[in-house]
């Protein structure tokens, strides 16, 4: 637990920063990271470009596979999760762009497409730390409430309840917000050798209790991280109410 979103990002920054430095990773052998999109996140990308300006860390050999991207939206429309990476992050730090790695939303074949994302992510020997941020309905990815705990990368039609908390990104407009997303699945997350989630803010509180104070279910898939043998999740103040 830390103060503020801030403090927050300072904390996983630190914490990435330290397990890929410590991996010492080569082109032969790069970090697998994986990434999510949302607001939660900013304070650790804005902490991670730091460290990078500050000549303490670099992504030159460190591969990304994202969560998460919606089905049917433009790439270079400004709330593709594409475009928010590459603003948000990548365009910041010295990763190569051949070794970032977001499902396309716009594939002639989605199925496919998510097969292909499960193929290549085993192609490098699985996912050594996946960083996530958690709707407010407690899903990881877009993992909605119901999903399956052992579900891989697939189609997901988005929870009502998502489409309005997502609505503030397209002028609050609800008709704008796409039905549906590509998702990595719960059991992508859990096969990751690490996980880490950022949870901030007190709309986020009521998942947070639910995840960590009761048991797993598949309504509140961040529960399934009590399964995982090596999980932290980085919480703020506010974000702790209803514990
Ligand atoms: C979307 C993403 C999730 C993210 C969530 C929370 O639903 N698919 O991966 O965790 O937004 O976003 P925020 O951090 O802006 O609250």
């Amino acid at each position: 637990i830390r103060d503020d979103p801030t403090a927050v990002g300072d904390y996983i920054a630190k914490y990435i920063a330290k397990r890929i430095n410590d991996f010492k990773p080569t082109a032969e052998k790069p970090f697998v990271l994986g990434l999510p999109t949302g607001s939660s996140p900013i304070p650790t990308y804005k902490a991670l470009i730091k460290f990078v300006q500050d000549g303490k860390l670099s992504f030159k050999n460190v591969v990304t596979f994202n969560m998460d991207e919606y089905v049917g939206l433009p790439e270079d429309h400004s709330e593709s999760y594409h475009t928010f990476m590459f603003r948000e992050f990548f365009s910041h730090v010295d990763i190569d762009p051949n070794n970032v790695n977001i499902l396309d939303g716009n594939a002639p074949d989605l199925i496919s497409e998510c097969k292909k994302y499960e193929e290549k992510i085993k192609s490098f020997g699985g996912i050594e730390l996946f960083l996530g941020g958690i709707g407010e309905d407690g899903h990881i990815a877009f993992n909605e409430p119901g999903s399956s705990l052992a579900s891989r990368t697939r189609i997901k039609t988005l929870a009502y309840d998502t489409i309005l908390a997502n609505a503030r990104f397209f002028n609050n407009d609800i008709e704008a917000v796409p039905r549906m997303a590509l998702t990595i699945g719960v059991g992508t997350v859990l096969d990751s050798r690490e996980v880490v989630v950022v949870v901030t803010g007190q709309r986020k509180s009521l998942a947070l209790s639910k995840a960590i104070e009761e048991g797993v279910n598949h309504l509140w898939t961040l529960s399934a991280l009590q399964t995982h043998p090596w999980a932290l999740i980085v919480v703020d103040e506010d974000a702790t109410a209803e514990l």
